[in-house]
C-alpha cells in the first residue's frame, strides 16, 4: 500500500486525495490549522485517510504533495521531506499570495524557490494546471483519443517518471516541461494554462512552446 502525505487539503488537496483513494492510495492530510480540524473532510474520504500535522503527513508520506501556495518565509517540514519527492500544485497569484521580487522579474520560477526551500527533496511541478474538478470529469484510460494531457516540471529525473505512472493512473497522458527552469510556461497567463478545459499532448506541448514571458498576471 502506497501512502501519500499531503500538506494542504483545500480544493485541490482534498479532490487529488478523492482521486488517489480512488486509485487504492492510502492518504494522510494536513493544513496549517491542524487534524482535528480535518474530522470532516477525513469522514468523508473513508478508511484509507487519516489526518496529522503537515510534519507528520510529510513523514508518513511515500511521496507528498504539496497543495498550498508557496510563502517565501515557509513553515514546511523540511527534514521530513527530506529524501522524498514532493509534487507541488503551487500556482503563484500575488493578488493572494504577495509580491515575489525574483519571480516578478523572471529570475527564478516559483518552483525554483520551492526547490530551494526543500534542498533535500525532489521536487516536481504537477497538477498544476487543472482545475481540481477536472481530476475526475476530464480522466480517461490510456489510449483514448484525444486524452487530456498535463504537465510536469522537474529537476529530477526520478521525480518525472514518478508524476508520468500517477497522470496514466488518474486518467492523464504527460508532458515533460522539465526542468523547474521552464516550468513558467505551464504558469498563469500562458497558453497552456488558458487551454487547461481540455489539450491533449500534442496542444499541450505546442501550448507550452508558445509561452512567453511577460511577467506574471493577476497582480492584484
Ligand atoms: N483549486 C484548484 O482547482 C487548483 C488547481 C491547480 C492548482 N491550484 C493551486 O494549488 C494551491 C492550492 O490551491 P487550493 O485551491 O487547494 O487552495 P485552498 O482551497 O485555499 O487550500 C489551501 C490549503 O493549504 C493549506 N495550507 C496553506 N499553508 C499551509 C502551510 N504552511 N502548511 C500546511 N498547510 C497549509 C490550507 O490550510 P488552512 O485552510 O488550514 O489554512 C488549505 O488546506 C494554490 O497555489 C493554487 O493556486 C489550485
Amino acid at each position: 500500500m502506497t501512502t501519500i502525505g499531503f500538506i494542504g487539503a483545500g480544493e485541490v488537496g482534498s479532490q487529488l486525495a478523492r482521486a488517489f483513494i480512488a486509485q487504492g492510495y492510502e492518504v494522510v492530510m494536513a493544513n496549517s490549522r491542524g487534524p482535528e480540524t480535518l474530522r470532516a473532510l477525513v469522514a468523508e474520504l473513508g478508511p484509507a485517510a487519516r489526518a496529522a500535522t503537515a510534519a507528520g503527513a510529510a513523514e508518513a508520506g511515500d511521496f507528498v504533495i504539496i497543495a498550498a501556495p508557496l510563502r517565501l518565509v515557509d513553515d514546511l517540514p523540511v527534514a521530513e521531506l527530506a529524501g522524498k519527492i514532493v509534487l507541488d500544485t503551487n500556482n503563484y497569484m500575488p493578488y493572494r499570495d504577495g509580491h515575489f521580487a525574483v519571480v516578478d522579474s523572471g529570475e527564478k520560477t516559483v518552483h525554483e524557490l520551492r526547490q530551494e526551500q526543500l534542498p533535500h527533496s525532489k521536487v516536481a511541478k504537477a497538477f498544476s494546471h487543472i482545475q481540481a474538478p477536472r481530476l475526475f470529469l476530464s480522466a480517461s484510460p490510456p489510449g483514448t483519443p484525444g486524452r487530456h494531457a498535463l504537465s510536469v516540471s522537474s529537476d529530477h529525473p526520478e521525480a518525472v517518471e514518478l508524476v508520468t505512472r500517477l497522470y496514466d493512473e488518474l486518467g492523464f497522458d504527460t508532458v515533460d516541461n522539465s526542468p523547474l527552469r521552464e516550468s513558467w510556461r505551464s504558469g498563469p497567463g500562458q497558453p497552456a494554462w488558458y487551454a487547461h478545459a481540455h489539450q491533449t499532448r500534442e496542444q499541450l506541448t505546442a501550448n507550452l512552446a508558445r509561452a512567453r514571458w511577460a511577467g506574471y498576471p493577476f497582480r492584484g
